[in-house]
């Protein structure tokens, strides 16, 4: 590994100090990026504040009435995306190139061309972004970029191409948590929208019941014991013989329409346990069983297939729906009751991540928050999916805080060792939620996002 100056390579530092609080190493080397910026930029207007102040006056320069302009880079899983966004929620622009072609061929992601696929494209999708926001990097006041949880071969790609570009611009960079991004992009679209509330994030890797009580600060009421809601969508998809180039789970909700939702009586996944988890590796294999009980060939497209094919795949794919989303209904309420315990001044119900953009999961989650008097707020469907909008939004938030990282330095060896977090959890799990089938599921990586933070502001006070 090449050698670094510690202060100027927080995120790299921090690898060797896994288990350190990391978010502190941002707020000590403050006032040597202070000192770097005040020589080359010294335009900024949180440079300019004196040392021993700057924590606070941080804080109220930038505020409310900030101007940041945030890139924000996303290539943890199968999309490469790119997006500028200005601190006052103006999206200056957004780009999102996706392996569609790659997940229609092998069915899922495979990392190692999912790494080329992102290689190939992330310079061309970055400077798009610049470009359709008729700015340069020199405009830019930090960049954010997705450090975990997801693929590491491809989480990679776009730190790189963020550390590489902070460092010859001489930009902060804020490391951004993935979930936390689908969360906190539903602030950006609904300005109102308060801590705290409850957040379903619900995605082809993650499925996610948080309570999040401040920036920074969730506690996870429930996650999945096994496969994500999104995983077994893109599987029944692919078993159905559908056309996966726009992801499985909206041809899933396309052909569902045609079909009987009761016709197949699946079981609802964890009924006898009274926590906030889920599980879709049971349904999954339901699905399986009722597709070769049915003597449906999947090698046969939806689209060739005969009328009375057609329709009894249509039916797998309508009383799959009914069951995957009664089985979030059901943790949903349940997480209501826990979240309203803790933070009764909770109102809203944020559902986010890829399958957010169901218009079934929506209608029924609505009855749902509808029926306890909450709110339900989802993104536009462009904003559920991956996407960069949610990470520079995330990076702002952050950055308002003074939690990033300062610039690394220009021409970083290209072999230098990044700080990725390919597991790495959003909160402490809510510890009477607790449940048995958790356990296969406890070896973690890297300590919550939250517990890190809270470690870092415990160390400044
Ligand atoms: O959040 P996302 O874009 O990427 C991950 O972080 O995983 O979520 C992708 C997942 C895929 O499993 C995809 O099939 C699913 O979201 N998805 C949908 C819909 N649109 C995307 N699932 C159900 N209905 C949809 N309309
Ligand atoms: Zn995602």
């Amino acid at each position: 590994m090449a050698s670094l100056a510690p202060t100027l390579s927080s995120t790299i530092s921090r690898l060797t100090n896994l288990h350190k609080p990391s978010f502190h190493s941002a707020m000590t080397t403050l006032k040597n990026f202070q000192f770097q910026h005040k020589l080359s930029k010294p335009t900024r207007p949180f440079l300019s504040t004196s040392p021993g102040s700057l924590s606070a006056q941080m804080k109220s320069t930038l505020g409310s009435d900030d101007d940041l302009v945030v890139l924000g880079i996303e290539t943890s899983c199968d999309d490469t995306a790119a997006a500028v966004v200005r601190s006052n929620g103006e999206i200056l622009s957004q780009v999102v190139s996706s392996q569609a072609d790659l997940l229609a061929q092998y069915g899922g992601v495979a990392p190692k061309m999912a790494e080329e696929a992102h290689s190939q494209v992330i310079d061309q999708v970055v400077q798009e972004a610049l470009d359709k926001a008729k700015l340069s990097e020199s405009d830019l006041s930090a960049v954010a970029v997705t450090i975990g949880p997801g693929l590491s071969l491809c989480l990679r790609v776009g730190v790189q191409k963020a550390r590489k570009l902070a460092g010859t611009y001489a930009l902060p960079i804020v490391g951004v948590h993935h979930m936390e991004a689908h969360a906190l992009v539903a602030r950006l679209v609904h300005r109102e929208l308060q801590f705290p509330f409850l957040a379903l994030l619900i995605s082809g890797g993650h499925n996610l019941l948080v309570l999040a009580r401040d920036l920074g600060n969730y506690i996870q009421l429930g996650t999945t014991i096994d496969d994500a809601i999104g995983e077994a969508y893109d599987k029944t998809a692919k078993w159905l013989g559908l056309d996966m180039r726009k992801s499985g789970g909206p041809a899933v909700e396309e052909l569902a329409r045609e079909g009987d939702a009761d016709s197949i009586k699946f079981k609802v996944p964890m009924k006898q346990h009274k926590d906030c988890n889920f599980s879709y590796a049971g349904l999954k294999t339901q699905v399986r069983l009722a597709i070769e009980s049915g003597n449906i060939n999947p090698g046969i497209p939806v689209s060739s297939a005969t009328s009375e094919d057609r329709k009894a795949r249509a039916n797998i794919a309508a009383s799959f729906q009914r069951v995957a989303v009664l089985h979030l209904e059901e943790k949903c309420e349940r997480a209501i009751e826990w979240a309203s315990k803790i933070e009764p001044s909770i109102k809203c119900l944020v559902v986010s991540g890829g399958v957010a953009s169901n218009q079934y999961v929506r209608a029924q989650l609505n009855q749902i928050v509808e029926k306890n008097c909450l709110q339900l707020v989802c993104p536009p469907p462009k904003l559920c999916t991956d996407n960069g909008v949610m990470v520079a939004w995330t990076g702002i938030e952050h950055f308002r805080m003074g939690r990033f990282d300062p610039p690394p330095p220009a021409g970083e060896p290209e072999d230098a060792v990044l700080d990725l977090r390919p597991r790495w959890p959003l909160g402490e799990e809510y510890a009477e939620g607790r449940s048995e089938a958790r356990s296969m599921r406890r070896a973690r990586i890297h300590p919550s996002l939250t517990s890190l933070i809270q470690a870092s502001m415990q160390q400044q006070s």
